[in-house]
């Protein structure tokens, strides 16, 4: 009885740890409802050995509106499963990030999944997971240099891609700002090298000129802003379209332009269907975002976790070279959404209510 008093003491405290260390809010941080292995009370068959698959799931950040969906629904498609997930982001901060993560596989994950906040720096996640023997998935980000066993995402590159190509047919010719993603997020080159496939051809006919580019450290949406307004001042207002690496980064770069009476003057892209952005778009001051959506990601990866955690052979489409290895890979295929299609797209999927969006547009 002592021993069992003294194994829950052990895993509230490691508990405790977690959230002091992480420093967070509970918002910020989350370790799943499913009890440690030790504390959990098992039925007769999981005594003899049929222990639930654990999976391990290391967040960059829960800050943005898509990273709780992902979590809320990634959690749920574990579940259904059978299999249970312990749940913990960084707060953007890669030390922590790799240091959460080796708790995680100290606690006996049969799989750890990954966002990784510096594509580079959690390399040492996955030797670590794999030095204890246990695989890891890319989730939505990819690890870069190292033995990643799988990615699961959408395809970075289509979404920029499908956000020039619909902004250069509103705005054929004319002065372009870039507002990219984080540097250190692999997914942010994606986006761009998407962009500039479509926009590179126009800019060496003389239509249309880059006139600002720069990335925005860690997505964060003042720095997107500062950098929307620097395009404005050194351009005297003079710009005719906007692509933004997503929708926090697009909302600021549309109050940079909302300070200069011109929000809704000039076409402006996003990406991921954030509520605000969508309610832009029907207010007509965003023109487009990209809609990713998180549910058949967070079930794709759930159910190849899952499967990979039992030794079972996955499908995958294609590969993807980290730098390192060719991954193989699962990528989803992103929708462009304006004001055209929102209803049958976002709303239709119960993504975001009919009310929601629209309740900034009156009648
Ligand atoms: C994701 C985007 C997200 C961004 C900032 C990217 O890696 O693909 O959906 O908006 O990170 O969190």
């Amino acid at each position: 009885m002592k021993r069992l008093f003294f194994r829950i003491g052990h895993v509230l405290l490691l508990f405790v740890v977690l959230q002091v260390v992480a420093g967070c809010e509970d918002d910020e941080i989350s370790v799943s409802e499913a009890p440690s292995k030790e504390a959990t009370y098992k039925p007769a068959e999981e005594e003899a050995g049929e222990e639930p698959i654990k999976i391990g799931f290391s967040m960059d950040t829960l800050l943005e509106e898509r990273w709780l969906k992902d979590r809320e629904l990634f959690k749920q498609a574990v579940e259904d499963l059978g299999a249970e997930v312990e749940i913990i982001a960084a707060n953007g901060e890669d030390a922590l990030q790799v240091w959460q993560a080796e708790r995680l596989i100290e606690r006996g994950i049969d799989l750890l999944v990954v966002v990784p906040h510096n594509a580079e720096a959690t390399a040492t996640i996955v030797e670590r997971a794999h030095d204890a023997g246990i695989k890891v998935i890319s989730y939505d980000r990819l690890v870069k240099n190292a033995d990643v066993d799988l990615y699961v995402s959408y395809d970075n590159e289509l979404v920029g891609e499908l956000q020039a190509k619909a902004i250069t047919s509103l705005a054929p010719k004319g002065k372009y700002v870039y507002i990219g993603g984080a540097e250190t997020d692999n997914n942010a080159h994606l986006m761009k090298k998407g962009v500039f496939k479509v926009l590179d051809p126009l800019i060496e006919k003389g239509d249309i000129t880059v006139v600002y580019d720069q990335w925005t450290k860690d997505w964060v949406p003042t720095n997107a802003q500062k950098n929307m307004e620097e395009a404005l001042e050194a351009n005297d207002n003079q710009i005719d379209a906007v692509i933004s690496a997503n929708d926090a980064t697009a909302g600021a770069a549309i109050q940079a332009l909302d300070a200069q009476g011109l929000a809704g003057k000039i076409p402006v892209a996003g990406q991921d269907a954030d509520l605000a952005a969508a309610q832009r778009i029907v207010t007509d001051t965003q023109t487009l975002t990209i809609y990713k959506p998180i549910q058949a990601l967070a079930e794709t990866a759930a159910e190849l976790a899952v499967k990979l955690a039992k030794g079972e052979e996955v499908e995958e489409d294609r590969t993807v070279n980290n730098g390192k290895v060719e991954v193989p890979s699962v990528l989803l295929s992103p929708i462009a959404v304006s004001k055209s299609n929102i209803v049958e797209t976002i709303i239709d999927d119960g993504f975001h209510t009919k009310e929601e969006v629209y309740q900034f547009v009156e009648d």
